[in-house]
């Protein structure tokens, strides 16, 4: 499957002689053999055989900034606040959505989820909505290390309010009782006033979590010599969430603008430094309407987040404020400022990591676009998956800017599995790459019917993928579980992960994919290499909403022009789906896939 998934994006001479290595590498009695009977034993032991391997690889190894590299944001509809107090009340509605929530979490109350879509209806592992609110990502020289709270501890009954670049102490339970909506925004408004109260404002520590995992770690290790850096750092790290109450941005408030807000805050000058990045929920509240949540990405993947933002924009909507009060105002301590300890080193470092926020947001090349003329239900309607259409078509505009196909990875859940996270569906197909160039090739003029027939083909080669890798027949964990336990029993690395088709193949030039949501909002993060797209995209019923970014120091990519060669790349496709019915039945491919995949590991 990995020859098959290379084949046609490396020159010939160089598949060659990646085929030997791979060879090689299969023979009997050979380095592979013994790296799956590894393999196996170590499945044998576990949960889940890849899940530290693929959690270290995916994010605690990775030493680029959370900022746009690796945290995704979720973007809520612009709110009409009618003054600075109804977007405290919007705050404090919300935290008190946050809370009923985690009580659901804490008491496992939530209905376990089942998969929709392919293969809908199995039951799908539920860990991850247990590490929303107890988990923080801790930045390491090497590797991060992801912190991981009991739940329902009594250490973690704070959230932290981001204002004005100041960080707050809220404490949830006062006298034993949980604070009730009025006593929080009563609470809310006594942080935005000391946030105003310049004298003793402190400097703005929060943008040393948007530095480079390493830089970070370093200033973290200068920070904690003294006991009040240390002190406001253990607190931060038990905190729920962060809620961060901004100032109005200055900025036109479209989608790509909130959606860069959300990302990296705007930069030092604007929000990005009211921002605690580590954290992994992280919800901000803007003056201006704009608000949502950007997320540390380790403990658990869009489509939990979405369902937790939905719950919680459910909750606003449905329920009204109850402006009831646990305490009385005279009993409600004063939310306590988290101090800082500086010295002209760490002023230093704080500038540092400034000047390189405002690098990245300079560079962020970023366009949220919405696709009308069609959405799923037109796809469904030629019994087509619309996800697979929309990879499909991801790679038509991507050979039309290009000229050619590229590495491509599609999250494809694998929570059916204990402790399941994601697998790569790798959309950059042979079959992908024969409907592009029939649809493209201006020399032979192709008819319609085979136009069709190639876009038949992509579809089913997608599809039957994307089935592989949710039932955990994907290649990339596998290959990835094979790489990692040949350094634990301290082989030399194999040369087929050193093979520069290996390396190459790893380099996900355009990294995508799909969180539908039900309520508006949408989901977005930034490329995953600098000569990148990243292209997040929720299928609606009657239209298609892309999060498509890229970095303006690339001379490669443009996001503008990626979305306009999508555009016309799905009307055609419509047109030809309008011009051509369906050949022949193809879903018996697919239906093989499903058997031969089935009951491959542990389901959960
Ligand atoms: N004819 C008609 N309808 C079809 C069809 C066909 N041939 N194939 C699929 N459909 C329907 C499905 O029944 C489904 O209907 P619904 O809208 O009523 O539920 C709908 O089309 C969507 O199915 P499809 O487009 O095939 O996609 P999917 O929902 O199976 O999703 C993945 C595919 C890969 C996106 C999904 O399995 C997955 O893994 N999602 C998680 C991705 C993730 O983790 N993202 C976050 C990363 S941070």
């Amino acid at each position: 499957m990995y020859l098959t998934s290379i084949k046609h994006l490396v020159k010939e001479e160089q598949y060659r002689k990646t085929k030997s290595i791979v060879e090689k590498f299969g023979e009997p009695g050979g380095t592979g053999e013994l790296l799956q009977k590894k393999l196996l034993e170590k499945s044998d032991n576990t949960h889940n055989w890849v899940y530290d391997y693929w959690l270290d690889d995916m994010y605690l190894n990775q030493r680029l900034a959370l900022p746009v590299n690796s945290n995704p944001a979720m973007v809520f509809p612009k709110q009409d606040f009618r003054d600075h107090k109804d977007s405290l009340r919007f705050a404090a509605h919300l935290i008190t959505g946050v809370l009923e929530y985690k009580e659901r979490i804490d008491t496992r109350e939530l209905p376990v989820d089942f998969s929709r879509g392919q293969l809908a209806g199995t039951p799908l592992c539920m860990k991850q909505y247990y590490r929303l609110f107890n988990t923080y990502r801790l930045p390491g020289l090497k590797r991060d290390t992801l912190i991981i709270h009991e739940t329902g501890s009594t250490e973690q009954e704070h959230i932290i309010v981001a204002c004005k670049n100041q960080f707050f102490v809220l404490d949830l339970v006062v006298k034993e009782k949980k604070l009730k909506e009025m006593d929080i925004l009563t609470q809310l408004e006594k942080i935005v006033k000391m946030a105003e109260n310049s004298e003793e404002r402190q400097p703005p520590f929060g943008l040393l979590t948007s530095d480079g995992r390493t830089e970070w770690a370093q200033a973290r290790d200068v920070l904690i010599k003294d006991s009040v850096n240390r002190e406001s750092l253990a607190v931060i790290q038990k905190c729920l969430c962060v809620v961060c109450l901004d100032d109005p941005s200055g900025m036109e408030v479209g989608d790509t603008s909130r959606a860069l807000l959300m990302l990296h805050g705007g930069g030092h000058e604007k929000m990005g430094a009211n921002r605690w990045y580590d954290k992994p929920m992280q919800f901000v509240v803007g003056e201006d309407g704009v608000c949502g949540t950007v997320c540390e990405h380790s403990p658990f993947e869009g489509i939990v987040l979405v369902a937790c933002t939905e719950y919680l924009m459910k909750f606003m909507t449905g329920s009204p404020s109850k402006m009831g009060r646990a305490t009385s105002v005279s009993e409600l301590p004063t939310p306590r400022r988290l101090l800082w300890k500086t010295t002209p080193h760490i002023q230093g470092l704080l500038k540092a990591s400034a000047e390189r926020l405002q690098r990245l947001v300079r560079d962020l090349d970023m366009d949220v676009h919405k696709f009308e003329v069609y959405g799923k239900e037109f796809i469904k309607k030629q019994k087509m998956s619309p996800d697979a259409y929309i990879q499909v078509a991801l790679q038509l505009a991507f050979y039309r800017c290009n000229g050619r196909l590229v590495s491509t990875y599609e999250s494809a859940s694998i929570r059916r599995f204990h402790e399941g996270r994601v697998d790569n569906i790798r959309s950059a197909t042979p079959e992908a790459l024969a409907f592009v160039k029939a649809m493209t090739d201006q020399k032979t003029s192709n008819s319609d019917s085979e136009k069709m027939k190639r876009l038949w083909d992509a579809i089913n080669a997608q599809t039957n993928s994307t089935i592989a890798a949710i039932t955990g027949m994907g290649i990339d964990n596998h290959l990835l579980g094979l790489r990692e336990i040949s350094q634990e029993i301290h082989m030399e690395v194999p040369e087929i992960f050193t093979d520069e088709t290996y390396v190459a193949s790893n380099q996900f030039i355009l990294s995508t994919s799909q969180v539908p949501t039900t309520v508006e909002m949408f989901c977005c993060y930034g490329p995953v290499v600098p000569n990148g797209y990243g292209c997040c995209y929720n299928p609606q019923a009657d239209h298609l909403l892309f999060s498509m970014t890229s970095f303006h120091g690339s001379t490669e990519t443009s996001s503008a022009v990626f979305i306009k060669a999508l555009d016309e790349g799905l009307v055609e496709m419509r047109d030809l789906c309008r011009k051509r019915n369906k050949p022949q039945s193809n879903t018996a491919a697919a239906s093989k896939a499903v058997e031969k995949s089935q009951g491959a590991g542990k389901n959960e």
